[in-house]
C-alpha cells in the first residue's frame, strides 16, 4: 500500500501519532487510505451541501477503509461573471487540480474520491485525479430544482438586459432575483456542470446513472455511500484512472455532450484531460464528431427543459443504450464498476425517447449545435454553439471592443444595428488573462431583444448558459497576435457553420500593414494571474498549465 509510507513500521511513529490526533485508532494503520476530496463552500449553492456529501462518502469508504476528508478551493461563475473575479475561473481549474494532486501525494492516499459541482471544480477534480493516475471516482454534486415560474441563474442574467432596455421594471427584477436560485446543486439547465457531470459518467470515471440526481435527493446521498465499496473493488483490482480514460472513452462523451446540447466548456475540459493523459486529441476530430451528429435534445439553455426535467423522465442511461446499440458509443470502454460500458447498460432498455430527448431520426434539428470553425480569423481553430433559431451563417460588420467591459457598457447604452459582429478580444487564456466567460453581454443581447440580428465573437469563453449566435475560443487569441486582434471596426466577417469557416475580409496589403501596428490592449496583471498569463497554453488544447 503506497500509504504505508505514513501509517507502516515503528519509524512512522510520528506520522501516526499525528494521524491518531485527528480520530484514527490502531486498526485504521492496517487498512487502505482514501483521500476525500470536497469542493465544499458557503460562497455558491452549488457547493454548499458538499459537506454533506462528503459525510456519506466517509460513511461509505469506512466500512471498508479509512477516509480523510480534505477540502480544496472553488469559485462560483454565476457569481464572477461579468466581472474582474472571471478572470480567476479558469485557473481555478488549474489551483484545484493542483491542490488534490499536492495532499493526495503529501499524504500517500492509496485512492481518491472527489466531489464537485460547479463548472470549474468538476474538471479541476478530474485533472487532479489524472495527475495522481490512483483509483479513483468522481461524485457530482447534483442539480438545483428550478426556481418559481421555472426560473433559474440565466433568467437573472437574461432579466437585467431587459431592465436596462426598460422591458421590465425594477420591483420585477427583484422578484426574478428574489425568486429564481432556491436551495443547493449546481445551475438547473445543460450548462457546463451537467454537461461535465454527465461528461464524467460517459467517461466512466462516475457511477453509472448518478450524474442526473437532483443536488437534494436520497440518491445522491446513496450514490456518496456506495463509492465506498466501489473505490474498495477498484483498489483490491488496481484500477487506476488511466485504465479508465482514454481516446475512445474521451470521444464517447464528445457524443454525448454535442447529441445533449452541452456547453462548448466541455469541450475545452475535454480537450485539457486528454492533454494532460497525452492522449492525442484535437478540434478537428471533434469537428468530424459533431458535424455528423444531429441536435435531439430540448435542453436549456436554448431549449425548454431542465436537468430535473430529464431526471424526471428516467434520466439518460436508455438514451445510452440505444445509442450503444446503434454504434455511436464504443461499449469496451472500462468504468469506475470494473465493468465496461456495454455491460453497465446490459439490462437497460433503449427505449429513451421523451418530450425531452427527441427520436435521432426525427431530431430537433439535423446538425449539431456545436461547432468547430477554422479560417483566417482562427488558424487553430474555435468553437460555437448554435441552436439554429437564428440561421447558420451570418456575415456582418464588426464592431470591435477590447474586454468584456468595454462591451457590456456599449450594449446598454447604444443602439446596435442588424449584421454587427461584436467581437470582444483580449480575453483569450493570456490576453484576459484567464479566458473569461461572455454571459454578460450575451444575456444583455438577449435581454434588450436583439438576439437574432447580432452575432458575437471572442477569444474568451461562453458560459454553457449562453445561446445566440456566439463563437468563442478564437485562436490564436489577440494577445499571441492571432488574427483577431488587427480586426478594426466595419470588418466584414463571415460566419458559416455549415462549411465550419470563420473568415474576415480584408485585403492581404491591409492585413501585413495591420500586423506591424500590433498593439496589445490587455490589462497589466499581477499575482496568480500573471502565473496562468506565463503558464496557459493555447485554448485550442484546452488551455491548462503547462508545467514543462
Ligand atoms: Fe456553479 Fe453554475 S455557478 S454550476
Amino acid at each position: 500500500m503506497k500509504s504505508n509510507l505514513i501509517t507502516k513500521w515503528p519509524e512512522k511513529a510520528a506520522n501516526r501519532s499525528m494521524l491518531r490526533a485527528v480520530g484514527f485508532n490502531d486498526k485504521d494503520f492496517n487498512k487502505y487510505q482514501i483521500g476525500v476530496a470536497s469542493t465544499w463552500s458557503n460562497i455558491t449553492p452549488c457547493n454548499n451541501h458538499i459537506n454533506i456529501l462528503s459525510k456519506a462518502v466517509e460513511y461509505g469508504i469506512n466500512k471498508y477503509a479509512k477516509a480523510t476528508i480534505f477540502n480544496t478551493i472553488t469559485v462560483s461563475d454565476g457569481i464572477s461573471n461579468g466581472n474582474f473575479g472571471m478572470k480567476y475561473s479558469l485557473l481555478s481549474r488549474e489551483i484545484i487540480s493542483s491542490s488534490i494532486e499536492t495532499v493526495c501525494n503529501a499524504q500517500s492516499f492509496d485512492a481518491i474520491v472527489s466531489i464537485g459541482g460547479c463548472d470549474k471544480n468538476i474538471p479541476g477534480c478530474i485533472l487532479g485525479m489524472c495527475r495522481l493516475n490512483l483509483p479513483s471516482i468522481f461524485i457530482y454534486g447534483g442539480t438545483i430544482l428550478p426556481g418559481k415560474n421555472r426560473t433559474d441563474i440565466v433568467s437573472v442574467f437574461e432579466s437585467l438586459g431587459k431592465y436596462y432596455s426598460k422591458k421590465i421594471k425594477e420591483n420585477e427584477l427583484l422578484e426574478i432575483e428574489k425568486n429564481s436560485i432556491i436551495g443547493s446543486g449546481s445551475c438547473s439547465g445543460m450548462y457546463t456542470a451537467n454537461s461535465m457531470a454527465i461528461a464524467a459518467e460517459v467517461l466512466g470515471i462516475s457511477i453509472p446513472n448518478t450524474s442526473l440526481q437532483n443536488a437534494q435527493s436520497i440518491n445522491k446521498i446513496l450514490n456518496c455511500i456506495n463509492s465506498g465499496k466501489i473505490i474498495f473493488n477498484l483498489l483490491k483490482n488496481n484500477i487506476k484512472i488511466k485504465d479508465i480514460i482514454n481516446y475512445n472513452s474521451i470521444l464517447n462523451a464528445i457524443k454525448v455532450i454535442s447529441l445533449l446540447g452541452g456547453s462548448t466548456n466541455c469541450i475545452l475540459h475535454l480537450l485539457s484531460i486528454a492533454n494532460c493523459l497525452n492522449i492525442n486529441l484535437n478540434l478537428k476530430d471533434i469537428k468530424n464528431i459533431s458535424n455528423n451528429l444531429p441536435t435531439i435534445s430540448d435542453l436549456k439553455p436554448s431549449g425548454n427543459f431542465f436537468i430535473s426535467d430529464l431526471i424526471n423522465c428516467g434520466g439518460i442511461q436508455k438514451f445510452l443504450k440505444f445509442l450503444l446499440e446503434i454504434n455511436i458509443l464504443n461499449g469496451d470502454c472500462l468504468t469506475v464498476t470494473g465493468f465496461t460500458l456495454k455491460e453497465n447498460l446490459k439490462n437497460i432498455k433503449n427505449n429513451y425517447v421523451n418530450k425531452i430527448l427527441k427520436n435521432i431520426n426525427f431530431p430537433l434539428k439535423k446538425t449539431n449545435q456545436i461547432k468547430i470553425l477554422f479560417g483566417n480569423l482562427s488558424k487553430n481553430g474555435c468553437i460555437s454553439k448554435i441552436s439554429g433559431k437564428e440561421g447558420e451563417i451570418f456575415l456582418g460588420k464588426s464592431k470591435v471592443f477590447n474586454s468584456e467591459e468595454e462591451s457590456i457598457e456599449f450594449i446598454y447604452k447604444n443602439k446596435i444595428y442588424k449584421k454587427t459582429i461584436i467581437v470582444i478580444r483580449f480575453e483569450g487564456p493570456k490576453g484576459g488573462p484567464g479566458m473569461r466567460e461572455m454571459l454578460t453581454p450575451t444575456s444583455a443581447l438577449i435581454g434588450v431583444g436583439v438576439k437574432k440580428d447580432i452575432a458575437l465573437i471572442t477569444d474568451g469563453r461562453f458560459s454553457g448558459g449562453s445561446h445566440g449566435f456566439v463563437v468563442g475560443h478564437i485562436s490564436p487569441e489577440a494577445y499571441n497576435k492571432g488574427e483577431i486582434s488587427i480586426l478594426f471596426d466595419n470588418d466584414l466577417i463571415m460566419i458559416d457553420t455549415i462549411n465550419n469557416n470563420i473568415l474576415f475580409f480584408v485585403n492581404k496589403k491591409k492585413i501585413e500593414l495591420r500586423k506591424k501596428f500590433f498593439f496589445n490592449y490587455s490589462k497589466i496583471s499581477y499575482g496568480i494571474l500573471n502565473l496562468y498569463r506565463k503558464m496557459s497554453m493555447d485554448s485550442s488544447t484546452g488551455a491548462n498549465f503547462s508545467y514543462e
